[in-house]
């Protein structure tokens, strides 16, 4: 058996900023409030004249996260793409990662576990790494929220959190037992699945032909539905969990945790988990602040940030944990 262990990160964010008060000229919202519930400042969401979609930003982070890892993009032997927001309802952007990076036929794999897709990513990577079957996984979360938000004030529960973008990690077999991923901990709670959804374009209830005909501008099932304090309430005790689940296994402390990074789902999450964990501000790292929730995207694009800003080093405990639709969640705890 081996270890994986991360040496390459990358993302991308499209170029065009949307501030709340950007927001507040679409729908009945505003600065003070969206800053006091979430500590959003601004998101990047997508322009038409860029190209940007979920795939092509996702290659965009993965040839940075490739190039970083000093490897050539035909060293990669597999691809894991989490997002819920792809180009096509299918195939799924593995595929077109794969074709834009001109890599021969490796086989690409496409996810979903929404805001824990990139933990689940990396579990599924550091699994095929272990066995031996692969040497160089690349994982992938991207995201574009801004085309199918409710810009509405029908909407606005939902739409001002969530942000545009991609992240992407090359994990690469570790021959020291000691170092890389020590562990990935899963799970999920169906029961839940409605209270943070988009249940339209699915096949489980509506026939495309009678969608087509009814054509009706109040249907929201086309548009991502939330139980916000349902989720908020989840999301504090299941973040906690997972990451004293982590520590646990590896007969690790809260205070052996040199860096958290948690799905920027909320600020006022992250820092209910700092303060409950007594963490101090050099050991959590949020970039909601510019970003906005980037789901699949947020843990890959905050992990690079935090790298690339020298906060994470060589030896350093490092905690990845995210909480959301599923309802999902998980921890990766990595000895850097
Ligand atoms: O990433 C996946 C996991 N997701 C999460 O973990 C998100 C968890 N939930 C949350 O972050 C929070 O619940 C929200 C930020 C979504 C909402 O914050 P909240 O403090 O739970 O607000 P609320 O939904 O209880 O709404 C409070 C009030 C309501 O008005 P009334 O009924 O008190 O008059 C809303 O209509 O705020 C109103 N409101 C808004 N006002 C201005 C809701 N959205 C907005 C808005 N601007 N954008």
């Amino acid at each position: 058996m081996y270890n994986s262990k991360i040496v390459g990160l990358g993302y991308y964010v499209p170029d065009n900023v949307v501030t709340n008060d950007d927001l507040s000229e679409m729908m009945d919202t505003n600065d003070a409030w969206i800053q006091e519930r979430t500590g959003i400042k601004e998101r990047r969401w997508v322009e038409d004249k860029t190209g940007d979609t979920t795939s092509t930003m996702g290659v965009k982070a993965a040839e940075i996260a490739i190039e970083r890892a000093g490897i050539d993009k035909n060293d990669i032997d597999f691809i894991v793409f989490a997002t819920l927001s792809p180009d096509y309802y299918f195939p799924g952007p593995g595929v077109a990662v794969q074709k834009a990076l001109g890599i021969k036929t490796v086989g690409a794999l496409d996810i979903r576990n929404q805001c824990s897709g990139f933990v689940y990513g990396i579990s599924i990577a550091d699994q095929y790494i272990k066995t031996g079957m692969y040497k160089n996984v690349l994982v992938i979360g991207s995201e574009v929220h801004s085309r199918g938000l409710d810009k509405t004030t029908r909407g606005r529960g939902v739409s001002v959190i969530f942000g545009d973008g991609a992240g992407a990690a090359v994990l690469s077999r570790e021959e020291d037992p000691t170092k890389g991923i020590l562990s990935t901990h899963l799970h999920s709670e169906g029961e839940h699945a409605e209270e943070l959804s988009l249940i339209a374009p699915g096949m489980g209830k509506r026939w495309v032909s009678d969608i087509l005909r009814d054509n009706d501008p109040d249907d929201v099932s086309y548009m991502p539905h939330m139980n916000g304090q349902f989720v908020f309430k989840n999301a504090v005790v299941r973040f906690s969990e997972v990451i004293m689940e982590g520590l646990m296994k590896n007969n690790l402390q809260v205070s052996d945790i040199d860096m958290l990074i948690p799905h920027q789902a909320n600020l006022r999450i992250s820092q209910f988990i700092q303060n409950k964990f007594k963490l101090n501000d050099d050991q959590v790292f949020n970039n909601i602040q510019s970003y906005g929730n980037t789901t699949a995207a947020s843990i890959p694009i905050a992990l690079t940030e935090a790298w690339e800003q020298n906060k994470i080093k060589e030896g350093d405990l490092v905690v990845l944990a995210a909480f959301g639709s599923g309802f999902t969640w998980g921890s990766v705890v990595i000895k850097w």
